[in-house]
This record gives C-alpha cells, structure tokens and sequence, in this order.
C-alpha cells in the first residue's frame, strides 16, 4: 500500500498527458497524474465527462514511459466506476494496461463502497473532494455554505476510513482546506485549495503556459507558447531564406 509523508516536506504533484512532459516533471515531483483533464486542455472538451477509458490508458502508457520515480495516478473517467464492480472490473484494466500505481476516483459518501473494493483488492486510490468536474455544474469555489463545509470534512473522513492513501482538494475555501488537512491522518493535495495543504497540484500545460485558460488558481511559472512560437518562427525565416538546412544538417 502507498504511505505518504504527511507533516514532512510537501507532496508537489503535476499532470502529465505524454511522455515528454512526464520525463521532464518527474525529476522534481512526488507524483504524476494522468488527470482526465486531458479532455479539456487537449481535445477541447467541454467538461471531463467526455473522456473515454480508452483515452486515459492511451495517455497513460505514454506517460509511463516517461515516469521512472514518481508515484504514476491515473484517473478514472466519469461513468467507469459507478459500482463497485464496475470500478475494478475497469481499475484493474487500467492497472494491467498502464502499470499505474494508483488511480483517482472524484466525490464522497457515495464512493464508499468502490474504494473499500479497490483496496481491497490491492488498488490504491486517491481521492478527490470539493469542486468535482466529472459531476460540477458550476465551476465556483467549494465551502461558502455551512451544509457544504460540513458535508466535504465528513467526506474526507469517509474517504479516509475506506482506505485512499491521499485526497485532492480542488476549489475549496481557505479555512476548510486547513481544518480537513488538520482533521485527517492521510495528506491532502490542493489545487486552488490554499497553502494549508500538505501538497499542491496543478495542470502542467497551465503552469508553464501552454493553455489558455486562466483562473484565480493557475500561476503561469513560464511563457511556453511564446518559446515555441519563436522557435517555429526561426525555423520558417531560416527556411525561407535557404539558411537551413546547412551542411551540418545535410548528408
Ligand atoms: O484531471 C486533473 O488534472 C485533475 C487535477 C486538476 C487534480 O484531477
């Protein structure tokens, strides 16, 4: 079973969709995810919902090649673990397919049973809890609400209880990121759920600049778009004006 450091240093987790990037982010992270994220940031889906069991072991065996140190989660898509028996049936398909070591499953209460199953039989999970985009109807901040505070702290205890080794925090108000991190013995992972977690995940494409989209949440570490576009710009210039290929790059 996967123990991680709780109270140590921070757990850092980033995404990875192939394995380029995966063979760069590895170096410097705890875990690599395969989130179902791909959906929207490469196929310009628009929600997660989308995202087809096919489409994350396809990702994921290329992230595995890339992968050597880290801990390699992959996503379970919306609509393959709605049972328990559908999620192993899929949660072992996926661990045959990819040699991930874990995978994530989105929501509470009502994941119970399904990851009691897994663990049971030898899958760690993570978890994931607040904003849920396989189910989300509005993408707006979690923990506002009382019933909702009150409901996200008792689904991390669930969670907690039916064995994931970790739980991702996406979207959630300050104080209820702090009291959750305080309130379980298993660490949490935030995105958008502020510095009182015990990691923090974000979106590779989103942190060195190469999606659009921009939230409160995303720091652009880089501005990879404009490399790029440069680099392409060098080589059409150098093209156009017969100065590549030179000798060196010529038989
Ligand atoms: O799909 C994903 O990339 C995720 C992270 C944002 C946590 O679930």
């Amino acid at each position: 079973m996967i123990k991680l450091n709780k109270n140590k240093s921070k757990i850092i987790c980033l995404t990875a969709y192939s394995r380029n990037i995966a063979s760069i982010i590895d170096k410097h992270c705890d875990i690599v995810l395969v989130g179902d994220s791909l959906g929207s940031v490469l196929y310009n889906f628009s929600s997660t919902k989308k995202v087809t069991l096919d489409m994350m072991i396809d990702h994921s065996k290329s992230v595995r090649m890339g992968v050597k140190k880290s801990l390699m989660v992959v996503d379970m898509p919306h609509n393959t673990y709605r049972n328990p028996i559908e999620a192993l049936k899929n949660a072992k398909k996926i661990i045959l397919k990819t040699k991930c070591d874990a995978v994530k499953v989105e929501g509470g209460k009502k994941n119970f049973q399904i990851i009691k199953t897994l663990v049971k039989n030898k899958i760690p999970v993570m978890g994931h809890l607040g904003l849920l985009p396989q189910s989300a109807k509005s993408f707006k901040f979690k923990g506002q609400r009382i019933s909702e505070r009150k409901t996200i702290l008792r689904d991390s205890k669930i969670l907690e209880e039916a064995g994931v080794f970790s739980i991702v925090l996406e979207c959630i108000e300050s104080s209820l990121a702090k009291e959750i991190t305080k309130a379980i013995n298993i660490p949490t992972i935030g995105i958008g759920a502020s510095v009182h977690c015990d990691g923090q995940v974000l979106v590779t494409d989103d942190l060195i600049g190469l999606n659009k989209i921009s939230a409160r949440f995303i720091k652009k570490y880089s501005n990879i778009e404009k490399e790029i576009n440069d680099a392409v710009l060098n080589f059409k210039k150098d093209v156009m004006r017969s100065k590549f290929p030179t000798k060196k790059h010529s038989y």
